[in-house]
């Protein structure tokens, strides 16, 4: 029977969020939640929380019969031996809620090494040199192939480890991990494979890995014969004018690749539309230009601790022909974005005569925007 000890009494302080960072959604789902899945297979899984936090970590306990809480102590090596004591399983792993991307594999492995071995402790082998310092210079430089940086889990015999950390208490010592109380009052434990992408979530820019993706459309149509198009000769696309003798019509400028990007931002962010932020009843609007709306759209998607990652257009027109200008409309959307132009990619077609589109009625534009979290 195996027991996973799951750690997630911290407050999460140098991750600077207004509450604990197992907690903070990663691409929808809270931090502690994929390391729940992640262990689900185990006989029992103890999360160590902190009293405050319980309320918000139970709900997300409730897809796992086989999961509690526990309440955690002021530091971790406290928080892991609360867990301790309540675990039932003949192994133990304890692992850091703090590392989301933990797998079955890493698991397997790290259970295995504990059956063969007594122990096993996840790591990976050091990618920079290392080296001592003593009072700002360098004392020491280990070999490379002798260095490596610890992860959890960490897995091993509950009744032993339990016992090395009553010992630990006693002592009244202060370690940061399990292997390190274990080399002290244990053996050395062995060390199994852990994974350079099964890192520790610990400061802000840590959490820059949440990314969403958001869809918008756009349709314009064309004044016809007799409809009383104004006197020009270009339409707005992309906040740049190109020359057409069809006028799209509109109530701002008809930028339709604008108005389909600013959905598709909006819709990212978890949003609503550019109707209800902009609405064409509102004179406000009459003929404004689209790429005024575009920044204030980037300031609501900045609210949400927001920002463009990539942009992808494709819009499909019969007629006027747009490859000469897809270089220009690039510029000005990068500027207003803030983004390279090699992350804004532009296609247009046409409809093969098919269609609204096909027979010169309109314009239609989709867009999709994949956002990053700034904070
Ligand atoms: N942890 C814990 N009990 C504590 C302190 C930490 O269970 N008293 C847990 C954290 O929730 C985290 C893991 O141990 O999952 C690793 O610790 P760390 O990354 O230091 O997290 P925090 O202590 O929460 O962060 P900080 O040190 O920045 O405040
Ligand atoms: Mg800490």
């Amino acid at each position: 029977m195996t027991t996973a000890v799951i750690c997630a009494a911290g407050k999460g302080e140098r991750a600077g969020l207004s509450g604990n960072k197992v907690l903070e959604e990663l691409n929808g789902l809270p931090v502690l939640s994929y390391s729940l899945s992640a262990f689900s297979g185990s006989d029992e899984m103890i999360v160590v929380c902190r009293r405050e936090d319980e309320k918000l970590i139970l709900p997300l306990l409730r897809p796992y019969p086989n999961a509690r809480t526990v309440h955690g102590g002021a530091t971790r090596t406290e928080s892991v031996y609360n867990g301790l004591k309540e675990a039932k399983g003949e192994i133990v792993l304890v692992h850091d809620a703090a590392r989301p991307f933990v797998t079955k594999k890493i698991i397997d492995g790290c259970i295995e090494s504990v059956t063969r071995y007594g122990s096993g402790v996840c790591a990976v082998s050091a990618t920079d040199t290392t080296v001592l310092v003593a009072d700002g210079k360098i004392s020491g430089v280990p070999k490379r192939q002798n260095v490596y940086s610890v992860q959890t889990p960490q897995g091993f015999y509950r009744d032993k480890l339990l016992e090395c950390y009553e010992q630990a208490f006693r002592d009244g010592g202060e370690f940061t991990d399990d292997s390190g109380i274990y080399a002290r009052y244990a053996e050395s434990p062995k060390i199994c494979e852990g994974d350079r992408r099964n890192q520790k979530l610990t400061y802000p820019e840590d959490f820059q890995l949440t990314e969403r993706i958001g869809f918008g459309t756009d349709t314009h149509a064309f004044y016809g014969e007799g409809e009383g198009a104004p006197f020009i000769n270009f339409i707005t696309l992309g906040g740049i004018r190109i020359p057409s003798e069809k006028i799209l019509k509109a109530h701002s400028d008809g930028d339709v690749l604008v108005h389909a990007l600013m959905d598709a931002l909006l819709s990212a962010a978890g949003l609503r539309d550019i109707g209800y932020y902009f609405p064409d009843t509102d004179p406000a609007y009459k003929g404004a230009f689209s790429m005024n709306l575009l920044k204030e759209v980037l300031r609501l998607v900045r609210e949400q601790g927001l920002a463009p990652k990539n942009v992808s257009i494709s819009i499909l027109a019969e007629t006027p022909r747009l490859s000469p200008h897809i270089e220009r409309m690039k510029e000005s959307l990068s500027e207003t974005l803030g983004l390279n132009e090699n992350a804004i990619g532009i296609a247009a077609g046409t409809n093969e005569k098919l269609g609204y589109v096909g027979e010169l009625k309109g314009i239609t534009c989709y867009a999709t925007a994949l956002l990053k979290k700034i904070r």
